[in-house]
């Protein structure tokens, strides 16, 4: 098996020493960059751009021809799973994802099943198995899927919501169908990330992007125990190497303890918390990845470079820390501004390790 040229996410996410302070964009690849634009034109929608292992595999790619970034993510969307179980997904013109067949009767819902990862999903792990290829062990490879939760939110509302009313509902009227559906999930989700790295993921990261809108305890009931299922099931060493797992909860500063808790390598921090604090809370048993709140990028070089120090300085001295914004990039991003964000990175943190 080919070596890591460049290994400092991986020896980040494991606490070890590293020259610097690893950086990687959430979406990386996608609408701010010109380039991605004219890919996803020439494929005709997002969702065959996700579905075509060689354009998928090209946007990949994309991002690293610009910036010396020390990761890849595949390119692909966690809404495969759920379009995979048969919900119908599609993407109205500027309104976001949507299901055809929102999961809410009954019938329905013991029907589901976890689809096969080989046949059903089979375009994701082609564009895994052809970027690791690209790569040529460049940079480590990023796997991803949605957690239980989220993806459960988008399969219960039919869409994305401000409030997800229709799932809250659930979960309060009939906790029984809404647990049902987490442990299918759970299972899919495990299956869908094993194939992942069977196919040649590096690392895998959990998107719990709606997590945070949930009670404290019906976080821990709904998300969290879900998420933990996942990870007690993950492959954890392909060719004798660690695969480091990422746990990323948007709104969940507040339960940073028991999300370091569930068996993940790193904990995924959004911009509302302080990275130190949060590091003096669990930065002994787990790595953190963030926090740069991604509005700084649509502002100036001279703010840009002053907020990243203002992150790097605050995680402080010894590694443990994968630079990234608190959320995905802002499709109006000037290109440019990230050129200048990973080049603070990569001089400023030189002094932290
Ligand atoms: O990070 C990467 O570069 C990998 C690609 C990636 C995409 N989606 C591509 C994408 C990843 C990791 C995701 C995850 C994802 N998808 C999440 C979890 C992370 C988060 O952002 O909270 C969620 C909730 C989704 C569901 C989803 N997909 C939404 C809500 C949307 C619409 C968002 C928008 O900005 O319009 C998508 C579409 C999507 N996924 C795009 C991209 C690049 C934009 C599609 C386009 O080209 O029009």
């Amino acid at each position: 098996m080919l070596k890591l040229r460049n290994d400092t996410l991986i020896r980040a996410l494991l606490r070890q020493p590293t020259p610097y302070t690893p950086v990687w964009l959430m979406r990386q690849a996608g609408r701010y960059l010109p380039e991605y634009r004219q890919t996803r034109a020439r494929a005709g929608s997002f969702l065959k751009l996700c579905k075509s292992p060689d354009m998928a595999c090209e946007v990949t790619l994309q991002p690293l021809e610009r910036f010396p970034l020390d990761a890849a993510i595949v390119f692909s969307d966690i809404l495969t799973i759920p379009d995979a179980m048969g919900l119908g997904l599609y993407f109205a013109d500027g309104e976001g994802p949507k299901f055809e067949r929102p999961l809410r009767e009954e019938s329905a819902i013991r029907a589901l099943a976890a689809p096969d990862p080989d046949t059903t999903l089979r375009y994701v792990l082609d564009a895994v198995r052809q970027a690791r290829v690209a790569l040529d062990g460049r940079v480590p490879l990023i796997g991803f899927s949605g957690s239980p939760f989220t993806l459960a939110c988008y399969m219960i509302e039919g869409q994305g919501s401000s409030d997800f009313a229709t799932v809250k509902s659930m979960l309060y009227r009939r906790p029984d169908l809404l647990h049902h559906i987490l442990s299918v999930n759970a299972t899919a989700v495990t299956t869908y990330l094993n194939a992942q790295i069977e196919s040649g993921a590096q690392v895998v990261m959990l998107f719990d992007t709606w997590g945070g809108m949930l009670s404290h305890a019906a976080y821990d009931e709904f998300s969290l125990a879900y998420s933990k299922r996942v990870m007690a099931g993950l492959t954890r060493e392909r060719d004798g190497l660690r695969v480091p797992s990422i746990v990323f909860t948007k709104g969940g500063g507040n339960w940073l303890e028991s999300i370091a808790d569930i068996g993940c390598d790193a904990v995924g921090l959004d911009w509302t918390i302080d990275i130190g604090a949060a590091r003096s809370r669990v930065g002994a048993k787990v790595a953190l990845q963030g926090n740069l709140d991604p509005a700084v990028l649509l502002s100036s070089a001279a703010a840009i470079r002053h907020e990243a120090e203002r992150v790097l300085t605050s995680f402080g001295n010894g590694s443990g820390h994968v630079f990234n914004l608190g959320h995905g990039i802002s499709q109006y991003t000037p290109p440019e501004n990230v050129a200048a964000l990973i080049e603070t990175v990569r001089s400023f943190s030189t002094r932290f390790h």
